[in-house]
């Protein structure tokens, strides 16, 4: 037993990018930052915020800004290891070097979600938008033939009134009983972007700069034309929206509908870390990594918040179910009416995507490629394709990874499963960095402050009891209501409904309760080892974003985790390079 332990925290040992690197440093804070952008601006904006804004209404702003701060405090926890091990990689590779290589798998399993199951989510966004392009260009694609089964399959049982995916499943061509429906412009993309990363194609880095440019133009654009269309048509009452009992309320479905939310709004940020696969090309990876990262979260916080009261403010929040395009819906004819902008908006966005799907699906074989060299995977994982010089098998592997549950899952269940992933790969980070030792500041290098939590953090934690409780006390009296009213009852509708509101709420209730059960543990463990704040706050607001995930994202989530803890005993720790003595690379 004890050697089964011991083989699951054994550590690699990985030597400075300084000494090995044979790419070229080329990289300064603005690429950095540029190279940030390109990775989160996407789908998370384009798409993911229409329904952030259906369930939370216009007070989603404030989930970003938690969000935002939740991404810094990891952004900065991610900083630190790649100042302490500035060698390309990610999380993966900085657990394998300081906590072992069971953290090390876990977090390259976790990462499988973020790259390659977020790509489900973006191509399908990228074909919303297509389609709206090709609708303006007055070329129609069958409803059945852009959206996935699984989705208007959805919308049927739950009665959605979304015209376009009730159409898909009513219209749909049959074979036998078996309708057919499947979203053609993702599958179409998947394959093409596959075929571009098998190819070997390398965004250059002014390729990849213009591309950003493009996607902060037409941002902007939207902000400022639809900013001055919300005051010039006098919509502002539409950020205050009536709620259920007809009050005006910026968040007109409660905290809860803001928490509703958590999954888009978090997959907004995705993209952030993957600045630290550069270190090895950036001139200054100790000082620059951390800033590209945090630059590019401060720029897109500000977008985000802009953009989402742009769009409550241009449209009713109600207005947004199941709409896959809002940056181009709020111009449409029944909306703000500006057909220019409609067509402008679709086809940036169509661009602005590719660039996201390029980045990640270029990133999974370079994780899997380092799992594979130190023997967690296949060797074939890292063979290299003999014309393309490309990791052929890795990369088609991660083509089909994307490619196949396009055929079969719906975009709310990537999401939250991408979020969900990828939220708990952030608070292994985050509290990886707490258990790491101290080290002295060497100049010139990023050196995560050290500020004694030891006071500090039962206080903070303390004042937010003291604060929510005092302006909403909703807050804490919510989480002690384990039914339903009547009234709530009532609007939930059928009995499968009801049984399903039911579930989210005892599950939000439970996950809650247990989130600060987990903050008094860490304000007493806090004082006791006087751990350092930020990995602290990183991880209280990463675990306080899980708790907006529902039953159902838990029940996937542990189901993959034991999988991927299945195939570490099965394959990993018997083929690991430690075990033979030998180190990867
Ligand atoms: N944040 C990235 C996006 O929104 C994943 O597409």
């Amino acid at each position: 037993m004890a050697g089964i332990w011991n083989s699951m925290i054994r550590r690699k040992e990985v030597h400075s990018g300084a000494e090995h690197s044979r790419m070229h440093r080329v990289l300064g804070v603005r690429d950095l930052t540029l190279f940030g952008i390109a990775a989160i601006l996407g789908a998370g904006s384009f798409s993911s915020l229409g329904g952030a804004i259906f369930h939370g209404g216009p007070g989603v702003v404030w989930l970003f800004v938690i969000v935002a701060v939740a991404c810094g405090f990891t952004a900065l926890c991610y900083s630190e290891f790649a100042s302490r091990i500035p060698v390309a990689g990610s999380a993966y590779t900085y657990a394998y070097a300081s906590f072992g290589e069971i953290f090390a798998w876990i977090i390259g399993w976790a990462l499988l979600m973020e790259y390659s199951i977020g790509n489900i989510y973006v191509a399908f966004s990228w074909s919303d938008y297509f389609t709206s392009l090709t609708d303006r260009m007055g070329w129609h694609i069958p409803p059945h033939f852009c959206t996935s089964y699984a989705e208007a399959h959805k919308a049927i049982l739950e009665g959605s009134t979304n015209k376009e995916l009730t159409d898909a499943w009513n219209l749909a061509p049959r074979l036998g009983s078996l309708r057919i429906i499947l979203d053609m412009p993702a599958i179409a993309i998947n394959v093409f972007i596959t075929w571009l990363v098998l190819r070997g194609i390398k965004e250059s880095r002014n390729f990849s700069n213009a591309m950003v440019v493009l996607k902060m133009v037409v941002v902007l654009l939207v902000i400022l034309v639809g900013g001055y269309l919300v005051f010039a048509n006098d919509l502002t009452g539409n950020w205050f929206p009536a709620n259920a009992a007809g009050e005006s309320r910026f968040m007109p479905n409660g905290f809860e509908g803001v928490m509703f939310a958590v999954s888009g709004v978090f997959f907004a940020y995705i993209g952030f870390d993957a600045v630290s696969v550069l270190a090895e090309e950036s001139k200054n990876p100790q000082r620059d990594l951390p800033r590209g990262m945090i630059y590019s979260l401060v720029i897109c916080t500000a977008v985000y918040i802009l953009l989402s009261l742009v769009l409550s403010g241009a449209v009713h929040y109600a207005k947004f179910d199941g709409i896959g395009d809002p940056l181009a819906f709020i111009f449409e004819k029944d909306n703000l009416n500006v057909g220019w902008m409609q067509f402008l908006v679709a086809i940036c966005a169509v661009i602005a995507m590719s660039s996201v799907l390029l980045v990640f699906q270029m990133g999974q074989p370079r994780i899997w490629m380092s799992m594979s060299r130190d023997g967690l995977l296949p060797a074939k994982f890292q063979e290299i394709h003999p014309r393309y010089k490309t990791p052929g098998f890795s990369t088609l592997l991660t083509g089909l990874v994307v490619g196949v549950p396009l055929l079969f899952t719906d975009k709310t269940f990537v999401l939250d499963f991408t979020s969900i992933g990828t939220l708990f790969a952030f608070v292994l980070v985050c509290g990886g960095v707490l258990l790491i030792p101290n080290r002295s500041k060497t100049k010139g290098s990023f050196h995560l402050p050290y500020i004694n939590g030891m006071y500090i953090f039962p206080l903070i934690m303390l004042s937010t009891v003291l604060i929510v409780g005092a302006f909403y006390p909703e807050y804490f009296t919510g989480i002690m209501q384990w039914n339903l009213s009547a009234d709530e009852m009532r609007a939930a509708g059928s009995p499968e409904q009801i049984a399903d509101k039911l579930t989210s709420l005892r599950t939000y209730n439970f996950s809650t309760l247990l989130f600060w059960l987990v903050c008094i543990v860490l304000c007493i463990q806090g004082f006791r080892k006087q751990w350092s704040l930020i990995p602290l706050l990183g991880l209280v607001t990463c675990l306080y974003l899980l708790t907006g995930m529902t039953a159902n994202n838990w029940l996937w989530f542990f189901i993959w985790f034991g999988i991927g803890l299945g195939v570490y005993f099965v394959y990993g720790i018997r083929h690991s390079k430690l075990r033979h003595g030998e180190e990867g690379t």
